[in-house]
């Protein structure tokens, strides 16, 4: 693969997958933005990336949740390389893990602050529909790129606890990445969406079965959105992709 002449902006990019992304994008000729709103590492991450070559990256503080920062990004991504080719929607999670509510004080899902909810609609929902407003208009100009929702297997299996996660990822999943192809189709515009099962961002994801006994490594969740953003990968549209070791397949035992 090679993204030589190719222009990505990666969310979430400080860590995780989507830090992985960047830094394998960049490493296959790719310019990345790098949006986050943890400006200190970010900035390092973005100097290890130059360092390295042979793509460029460029580090933007953005809050997802922010219109007019997400804007920015957008223009921060033409300005410097004239083009977006690929959006990769990274930054997220379950909102009461992020927002640092201890389960085991905070008992029950209505006792829970709304505000926690507030940020796990909007980091993992409106964030990447904030993405596809901005950057369908320089895309539509281009004729052409892709956008990559990252789903998860929970937008599946639902969460009597953290609602917010559940119904943000189903909402991408399905409404948002169908949505969005059927927009831009007609402009060469793609829209996928990548859903993982456990990954081993965190080690504690080692405990989430599946299929296969174990968990994603990062890189193969990295590797299927470097596929779909090649030459290989052009005719995959519209559609939600599980990457979960079979964990969706799995026999539910209710009784
Ligand atoms: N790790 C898993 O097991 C798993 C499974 C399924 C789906 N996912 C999804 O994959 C994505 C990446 O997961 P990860 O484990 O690599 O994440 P991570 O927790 O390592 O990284 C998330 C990043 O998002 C950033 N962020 C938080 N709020 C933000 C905001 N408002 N605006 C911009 N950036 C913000 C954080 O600073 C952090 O750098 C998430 O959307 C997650 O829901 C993860």
């Amino acid at each position: 693969m090679n993204f030589t002449g190719k222009t990505a902006i990666s969310t979430g990019a400080a860590s995780g997958m989507g830090l992985l992304f960047a830094q394998n994008f960049a490493e296959l000729g790719g310019n990345v933005v790098l949006c986050d709103v943890n400006e200190a590492v970010l900035k390092e991450k973005v100097d290890e990336i130059n360092a390295k070559g042979p793509g460029r990256a460029v580090a933007q503080v953005c809050d997802v949740r922010d219109y007019a920062q997400v804007c920015a990004a957008r223009d921060k991504a033409v300005q410097e390389f004239g083009s977006i080719d690929l959006v990769c929607n990274f930054a997220g999670g379950a909102a009461f893990r992020m927002c640092g509510v201890d389960r085991k004080v905070v008992k029950e899902f209505p006792d829970v602050p709304i505000e926690v909810f507030d940020w796990g609609l909007d980091v993992n929902l409106k964030g990447p529909f904030y993405f596809a407003h901005a950057v369908l208009k320089q895309m539509r100009e281009q004729k052409g790129g892709l956008i990559v929702n990252i789903g998860s297997i929970a937008g599946t299996e639902g969460d009597g606890y953290g609602m917010d996660y559940p119904t943000a990822k189903a909402g991408l999943m399905f409404g948002l990445t169908k949505s969005i192809a059927q927009y831009g189709s007609p402009y060469g515009i793609r829209c996928v969406c990548v859903s993982p099962g456990p990954v081993l961002t965190r080690p504690n994801m080692a405990n989430m079965k599946t299929l296969l006994g174990r968990a994603a490594e990062p890189q193969e969740i990295i590797d299927l959105v470097l596929f779909l953003a090649s030459e290989k990968g052009q005719f995959v549209n519209g559609e939600n992709i599980m990457i979960d070791g079979g964990r969706n397949a799995m026999r539910r035992n209710f009784l």
